[in-house]
């Protein structure tokens, strides 16, 4: 039987200088979505997708994080004392979400450099890695789950993929690969160019901030270079695995909001508030009031 995909490590160590000075003091994945921070969005995916343990890669100022998804005495106590129970509740939801550890980056060197410092604590068996920065809002089935699935079906790695407009094409990673005959949305991947000019890009076919993978991918991620931005990249890792095994792409079903950039993150923002029962109908009508065109 092939082993489970247990644990999910999540890269938040980058610096997050497009929401200065937001992010002066504070990670850029505690920047909130409605009402919650946006790495809480992906340990939620990862919870709802049957992820066990949480390994975040942090940064600096990692104390928020581990705060957050502590228990926090002081809180409970003053809201028990003022009888607020559902609100103890709510706080009470985010620290029983999951076991959570955390390893340090030392330095920025890239996502690669990120998903070798969790080596440790991931070992010797399959692990998902999620970009929380790729908020992916799938109406049924969570978009990590659905790639957990085609890896217990097929025992190959897997990463998520999307369409994107060919302007914006290299702001990520792009692939090549041939379309499974059985499932349209499986590609089998020839290759992988992390950030290419638009002019050398494969496909119109990014990398999303989801994936799947075997223990294997360490190995090659300590071979590979740094690029001449003095990083390690995942995808240049990625492209020494393909030559040695087949590697799947998986086009997700869902909507994907980068919430790393100001609009992404605006349109995020408006998307979830307006499909909240209590936010939604009010915000609708204000929208519609402002009498855009
Ligand atoms: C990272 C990856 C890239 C991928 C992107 C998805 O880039 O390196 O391959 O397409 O995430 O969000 P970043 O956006 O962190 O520069």
């Amino acid at each position: 039987m092939r082993p489970k995909v247990r644990k999910v490590v999540i890269p938040a160590a980058g610096l997050g200088t497009r929401f200065l000075p937001a992010t002066k003091s504070m990670p850029k994945e505690m920047l909130c979505v409605v009402d919650k921070p946006i790495i809480q969005y992906a340990v939620e995916e990862a919870r709802a997708s049957g992820i066990e343990h949480v390994i975040i890669v942090t940064g600096r100022s990692k104390s928020s994080m581990e705060d957050h998804f502590d228990v926090s005495y002081e809180l409970e106590a003053t809201l028990r004392e003022r009888g607020k129970l559902d609100l103890v509740r709510e706080a009470r939801k985010v620290s029983d979400l999951a076991s959570v550890s955390y390893v340090r980056q030392k330095e920025p060197l890239g996502l690669g450099h990120a998903v070798l410092a969790a080596r440790d604590l991931v070992g010797n068996e399959p692990f998902a890695v999620m970009l929380p920065d790729d908020l992916i809002d799938a109406a049924g089935v969570p978009a990590l789950r659905q790639m957990i699935d085609v890896f217990e079906s097929t025992g190959d790695p897997v990463i998520a993929l999307l369409k994107v407009a060919m302007e914006e094409i290299s702001a990520y990673g792009v692939i090549r690969g041939d379309r499974d005959a059985k499932d349209a949305r499986v590609h089998v991947l020839k290759e992988l160019v992390e950030k290419p000019k638009r002019e050398d890009a494969p496909s119109d076919l990014a990398i999303i901030g989801r994936y799947i993978l075997t223990p294997d991918i360490f190995e090659d991620l300590v071979a590979t270079t740094r690029d001449k931005s003095g990083e390690i990249q995942l995808t240049n890792g990625l492209r020494a695995l393909v030559s040695r095994r087949r590697l799947l792409g998986y086009e997700f079903e869902g909507t994907r909001y980068d919430a790393g950039q100001k609009l992404g993150f605006l349109k995020a923002t408006v998307d979830l508030a307006l499909k909240r029962d209590d936010l939604g109908p009010a915000l609708r009508a204000h929208i519609q009031s402002l009498g855009l065109r």
